[in-house]
């Protein structure tokens, strides 16, 4: 494990899912952390989360407890934007929308020091739209995790119509610090993996939902047929419903008629059941 030069502090804005998991490969990695988020609840939470996982690791001597308990003393939670005004890097993971994301970026110009990178996990949302509301949008680029962060090797890097060569270097190279393996996508809907991965899961629950096949046939084919860890179903319950309807409409809007969400996935959503995260999806995690 290295650090980058020039990177000390990185902070992270938003504390679920995947701002939890940055947060935590990033400290684990050697970087001081800060981790924002608009509620003291969900900070704890992401805190919880960071120390059930690194628990995992542990457990599985991925990593020693001493390598752990520094990496989670590397981290800080707050509530205030502010505190991140040291970071060198900030990585944005909170909600799929483009106004939410502009706000945040448009005070992480003002809060960051000059020449901070700023970098958004947006999995969808248009980078170059992003960096428009900042001063410096040469300074902005996609860092796209893959959940679980702490499991998935790869990280995709968009870069917008805006973002300077020196700045896809420095996420490249944080990336690699992480040991993470990136590629790179241009800034288009959905960038490389989502523009693939939603039509895929999104194809299975149509054919789950017309009948083709029970969801256990759907995902065991996609499983066996194609070697994938998840079918597309599972793979749906895991990223989280609602995440990929966002995912989904996003496509369709920008990308036309194929990409239209099936009805399935609205009711779903509809119906409060995301997926693992509260408990049923298309399958039971109540257990
Ligand atoms: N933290 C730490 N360790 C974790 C973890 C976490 N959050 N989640 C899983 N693990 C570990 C487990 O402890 C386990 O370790 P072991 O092999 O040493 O026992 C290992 O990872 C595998 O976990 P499980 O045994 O529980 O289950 P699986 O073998 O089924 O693996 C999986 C789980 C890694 C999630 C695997 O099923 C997988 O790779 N699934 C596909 C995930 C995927 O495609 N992710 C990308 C989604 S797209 C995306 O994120 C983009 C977004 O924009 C939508």
């Amino acid at each position: 494990m290295y650090t980058v030069d020039g990177v000390e502090t990185v902070g992270v804005v938003g504390a679920g899912t995947m701002g939890a998991g940055i947060a935590q490969v990033a400290a684990t990695a050697g970087y001081d952390v800060v981790m924002r988020d608009v509620e003291t609840e969900f900070v704890e939470d992401g805190l919880d989360r960071i120390d059930d996982s690194l628990g995992r690791l542990v457990s599985r001597e991925s990593l020693t407890e001493a390598t752990a308990a520094a990496a989670r003393r590397r981290i800080d939670g707050t509530t205030d934007l502010a505190d991140l005004g040291d970071a060198d890097l900030v990585v944005e993971a909170v909600l799929e929308q483009m106004d939410v994301k502009q706000d945040v970026f448009a005070s992480l110009d003002e809060i960051t020091p000059e020449g901070a990178v700023l970098a958004t996990n947006t999995s969808t949302l248009s980078v170059t739209t992003i960096a428009a509301a900042t001063e410096r949008p040469g300074d902005v680029v996609g860092l796209h995790f893959m959940n679980p962060v702490p499991v998935m090797e790869g990280v995709e890097v968009v870069r917008a119509e805006t973002t300077a060569d020196p700045t896809v270097s420095l996420v490249d190279d944080f990336a690699d610090s992480l040991d993470k393996t990136t590629w790179e996508s241009a800034d288009r809907p959905g960038f490389v993996v989502n523009r693939v991965l939603i039509p895929w899961v999104c194809e299975g629950i149509r054919a789950y939902d017309e009948g083709v096949a029970s969801k256990e046939d759907v995902d065991t084919g996609l499983k066996l047929g194609t070697n994938a860890p998840m079918g597309p179903l599972e793979l749906g319950d895991h990223i989280g419903l609602d995440v990929v309807l966002d995912a989904a409409e996003t496509l369709h809007d920008e990308l036309g008629d194929k990409y239209r969400p099936p009805v399935l996935l609205e009711r779903k959503v509809d119906a409060g059941h995301l997926g693992k995260k509260t408990g049923c999806g298309f399958y039971d995690y109540a257990e």
